[in-house]
């Protein structure tokens, strides 16, 4: 293993590099944002170029479009595909039942809308974003900018008759000044220390005018590559009820490690 990677991001990257198989040749793949999914694009950067393998990535960030660029795979609009063989992403949380919490990089409305215009999503994660109830980590909603401070009254009151232990939101902000989605969009964080039931959330939540999306991702995720920071990987199939178990070795390269700043 690496003497370079911390134990986590060995971990993401053992993850990514397992999920890069479940890639085939002529495929049109959704590309995911964050740490995470910033190894899988690397990776098959590497098989497009090391190995030929031909497929049309459509990407669901502004900067998971330009990794994708840098290293050489074709991107493409979700027009353009119109349906995907596979979405693969990174998570904020995910549960026994693989639903997850994603948005942790404010990228949750173009990844739900390319992970359900998939065939399967497969999720990659460090072993570390496992959780028995979702909801330690905040929940990020997208909202529009356009009255945010009443959407949010509206979310934060809808909240009472959740199932919820936490109820106050924060905005995002980038620095100084609220952070803006590639939609144009603001995200409220909302702090809920466990969600009872993340299926009816997420309905609710979809219902308050001036929300554009959550980042609970229910039934959508099909299986889950965990990386482990020694190398192990397990791939937990939720359809078929399997769990794969594996171990990868590697070495770092020039071209898969440096530069890597997502
Ligand atoms: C971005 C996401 C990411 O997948 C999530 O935040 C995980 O990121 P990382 O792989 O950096 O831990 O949902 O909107």
């Amino acid at each position: 293993m690496s003497g370079e990677l911390s134990p986590i991001d060995a971990a993401k990257f053992v993850a990514a590099k397992r999920a890069a198989d479940f890639v085939e040749d002529g495929m049109r793949v959704g590309l995911g944002t964050g740490s995470t999914a910033a190894w899988l694009v690397r990776c098959l950067g590497e098989l497009v170029r090391d190995n030929g393998l031909r497929i049309k990535g459509v990407p669901t960030s502004t900067r998971t479009a330009a990794l994708a660029r840098d290293v050489g795979i074709d991107v493409i609009g979700l027009d353009e595909a119109k349906w995907l063989d596979i979405t693969i992403d990174g998570a904020d949380e995910f549960n026994g039942d693989l639903n997850l919490i994603k948005g942790g990089g404010g990228a949750l409305l173009q990844e739900k809308i390319v992970a359900t215009a998939s065939d399967q999503m497969v999720v990659i994660a460090d072993i570390g974003k496992e959780v028995e109830h979702l909801g330690s980590f905040p929940l990020p909603i997208e909202v529009i900018p356009f009255g945010w401070q009443t959407t949010q009254a509206l979310v934060e009151e809808t909240l009472i008759s959740m199932d919820v232990l936490g109820r106050n939101s924060t905005l995002r902000m980038n620095g100084e000044v609220p952070f803006f989605t590639d939609e144009g969009n603001h995200i409220l964080d909302l702090h809920l220390a466990r969600i009872g039931n993340p299926r009816q959330l997420a309905l609710v939540l979809n219902q308050i005018p001036g929300v554009v999306e959550n980042g609970l991702f229910i039934d959508i995720c099909d299986a889950v590559v965990v990386g482990f920071g020694d190398g192990r990987v397990e791939v937990r199939d939720i359809n078929g009820g399997t769990v794969e178990r594996d171990k990868l070795d590697f070495v770092e390269t020039d071209n898969l490690f440096s530069d890597l700043s997502d």
